[in-house]
């Protein structure tokens, strides 16, 4: 199963409940809500209140990715405003079991990530409770930076230690996704990708997510 999600920090701030509609329009599977605080990253983006009343506007599965220092405190907020899948990050001061078990006790699925410098092993005690794990190929903040290759032994390790425990996980990549890094992260075992600029800044939205999911498709 391949997932595209669309991370909708490249869209226009200033209408996006049309910008979240038309992602609907253009075949996307997810959308990719990427939340700051200015602690954990040096860039402030939106909370929960925007997350809520935007739900009412298309039925695509929220993926929300908590970039922020206490997830814990705030994960009761993103289920209520209808998050589906809450992803927060290993290097957070939150404890990460207690976190895990709150966003599941909520009904939302559970997502934990690792910045580039982070090893994937650090998440594997964690890795039978969780249903994703998100592999960063930018350092987080912001979108349009380059796509760090050398983060794909990380993705074929973490792909090689759920197949070995019979799991099957969602691999997401995010940061730098585009025609010409997505199989590359397709091969190393990633099945979901968030993409930012590639999808907002094409000419055709549609177009791009389908070019996307075919060339992610091949290396299947
Ligand atoms: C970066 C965010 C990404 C970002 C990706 O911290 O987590 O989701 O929007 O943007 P692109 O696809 O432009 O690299
Ligand atoms: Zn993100």
């Amino acid at each position: 199963m391949i997932i595209i999600s669309p991370s909708i920090l490249s869209c226009d701030f200033s209408k996006m409940g049309q910008q979240f509609r038309f992602m609907e329009d253009c075949g996307a599977d997810w959308l990719h809500i990427d939340v700051m605080d200015g602690h954990f990253v040096p860039n402030i983006t939106l909370g929960a209140p925007i997350v809520k009343v935007l739900r009412p506007v298309t039925p695509l599965t929220f993926d929300v990715h908590l970039m922020i220092s206490e997830p814990l405190r705030y994960i009761r907020d993103f289920a209520a405003a209808g998050s589906d899948i809450i992803t927060f990050h290993y290097e957070c001061d939150s404890d990460i079991e207690e976190t895990i078990d709150l966003i599941h006790s909520l009904g939302c699925k559970a997502g934990l990530s690792v910045k580039p410098k982070t090893d994937i092993e650090k998440i594997y005690p964690y890795l039978d409770k969780l249903d994703m794990v998100l592999v960063m190929t930018v350092e987080p903040g912001f979108g349009g930076q380059s796509f760090m290759a050398d983060m794909m032994p990380k993705i074929t390790k973490l792909r090689e230690e759920c197949s070995k425990r019979g799991l099957d996980i969602l691999i997401q990549v995010d940061g730098g996704i585009s025609l010409k890094t997505i199989a590359e992260a397709a091969k190393a075992g990633a099945n979901v990708f968030v993409a930012g600029s590639a999808v907002f800044g094409a000419e055709s939205p549609k177009d791009m997510i389908a070019e996307l999911r075919s060339k992610a498709a091949e290396c299947f």
